[in-house]
């Protein structure tokens, strides 16, 4: 519309300037400047609404009944004193800080490996094994189901191979079921530790290896195992280096549980198709926009409401999505945040709850039991394939209401019906609209959610990037299995 009264009046310029004595360059001229302003504007505005639409949107408008707005204001100092800890690298934890800059804008070598190893896995396996535990193995599983769905192995093989996860557990049962999976099958393993020493993954490992051995020889296997680990140390990487792996790196700055985008996430996921430059795209897109130091900035809104409402004695926050394939990225943050504030004798506990199925569960003790609770749910937009309710003339179920509906029209008033009841049973609730999800979004949300804990974690006053804790058990169990040097 802009352009057409544009392209008229400088056709009136010229008219005028030809017919009259007025000065048709001015008015040509002033018609050029109006333009390039109106150009800038709309450009400007334009680039604003990008940065909008892409950001996560955390709304705290739900927990206002115990917080109050200048509650909030007032960790102002405290969140950005927190947020620059962690951006200069000043606080407790600091040479675990790696994992801020893993986002990159360029393909780098390691990725370009990453892709030529993935396009191999794909043509030679039908499944595809992921040996790790934690940190080494919760990244990559979340990202494949949020993308693809909790049931996305079925049908798959040779050129888009099943995926399937081994050394997570001790049980001999899901041993069992992984051989049963992997018989007759041509199948490549991926060995994820960066200390090549827990035991899950090490026992896991150990009898993959001879399976690959057994099917394809010393050197079919070799072609068939990758290691993820440390550039320099640890077992993993000596035994890569004499066997012969093809290896990918850990960097030593980077833990476990920050660890999904380096090859511990991205490896997978792209032998599951998932393109590894898309998810580092959304990854660098958030460092950037992440980086705002006001509560503008959603990681804030986050980090400071989670901490006001623990300080007010919600000790528990449940992390609840309406999609089943976010499951296990709700155990990637219950990792996430578990290991990096549960110490000193604090931090908020996290769950994680999969709306509607455990409204059927846990609903009714949201609802009515200790209130020491908080909700953060997290909302995605539908996708355009939608499910439209049809009429029954019978109607013995007397769902006709519905008919003409979309299930996804129903799941947004079990949203706001949910909601509405939780907070009225004094149950704050934090809500995250993630937008569109794709692949982009995808890397937006981990970095959303690391660099959220990391802020909260200093916020609370811990160091965010240890686990001393989870040493005790394994020494209890290394005592009790006569592991050399743990006798006493
Ligand atoms: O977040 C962490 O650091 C842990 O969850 C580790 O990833 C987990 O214990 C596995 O350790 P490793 O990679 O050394 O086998």
């Amino acid at each position: 519309m802009f352009h057409l009264l544009y392209l008229f009046l400088l056709y009136f310029s010229i008219v005028i300037s030809k017919f009259s004595s007025f000065n048709g360059k001015f008015i040509f001229f002033a018609c050029v400047y109006v333009n390039f302003a109106v150009t800038y504007i709309r450009i400007s505005l334009k680039h604003r609404k990008d940065e909008e639409n892409f950001m996560i949107k955390v709304d705290i408008s739900n927990v206002w009944g115990r917080l109050s707005l200048p509650d909030l204001l007032a960790t102002e100092k405290e969140v950005f004193d927190a947020h620059r800890t962690l951006t200069e690298g000043t606080g407790e934890g600091n040479d675990f800080l790696g994992w801020l800059n893993l986002p990159v804008a360029e393909e780098t070598d390691e990725i370009r490996r990453i892709r030529a190893a993935a396009k191999r896995i794909r043509e030679t396996s039908d499944v595809f094994v992921v040996i790790g535990i934690g940190g080494s193995y919760l990244g990559p599983r979340a990202a494949i189901e949020l993308m693809q769905g909790c049931n996305h192995n079925i049908g798959k093989g040779k050129g888009n191979p099943q995926i399937y996860y081994a050394g997570n557990t001790l049980s001999t049962r899901a041993w069992n079921e992984l051989q049963r999976l992997l018989e007759g099958k041509d199948f490549s393993i991926a060995i994820i530790s960066k200390s090549g020493t827990t035991t899950e993954p090490a026992i896991a490992t150990r009898a993959l290896r001879w399976m690959l051995e057994r099917k394809y020889g010393t050197e079919g296997a070799k072609a068939r195992t990758y290691a993820i680990t440390d550039p320099v140390k640890g077992a993993l990487r000596q035994m890569a280096t004499e066997e012969g792996w093809e290896t990918f790196v850990i960097p030593p700055n980077v833990g476990g549980r920050y660890s999904v985008l380096t090859a511990v996430g991205l490896l997978p996921m792209a032998v599951a198709g998932i393109d590894p430059m898309e998810v580092m795209k959304g990854a660098c897109d958030a460092k950037k926009a992440y980086d705002i130091r006001s509560f503008e900035n959603p990681v804030w809104l986050y980090a400071a409401a989670r901490n006001l409402l623990y300080r007010n004695g919600k000790a528990i926050e449940i992390l609840e999505s309406f999609e089943p394939g976010f499951k296990m990225m709700g155990g990637w943050w219950q990792q996430l945040y578990g290991e990096s504030e549960g110490k000193d004798g604090k931090g908020i506990f996290p769950v994680t709850a999969e709306f509607t199925p455990d409204l059927h569960s846990l609903g009714q003790m949201i609802q009515q039991g200790e209130r020491n609770i908080f909700e953060t749910m997290v909302r995605f937009d539908a996708p355009e394939n939608k499910l439209t309710i049809g009429g029954d003339y019978k109607n013995l179920d007397g769902l006709n209401y519905l008919e003409g509906k979309t299930l996804d029209f129903v799941d947004e008033q079990a949203f706001q019906g949910t909601l509405a009841a939780h907070v009225d049973g004094d149950v704050p609730v934090i809500t995250i609209d993630m937008g569109e999800l794709n692949n982009e979004k995808l890397g937006e949300m981990f970095y959303f959610f690391e660099l959220a804990c990391g802020v909260s974690a200093y916020m609370l006053g811990v160091n965010p990037f240890n686990q001393p804790g989870v040493e005790f058990y394994k020494r209890n169990m290394f005592k009790l299995l006569g592991k050399p040097g743990y006798e006493n």
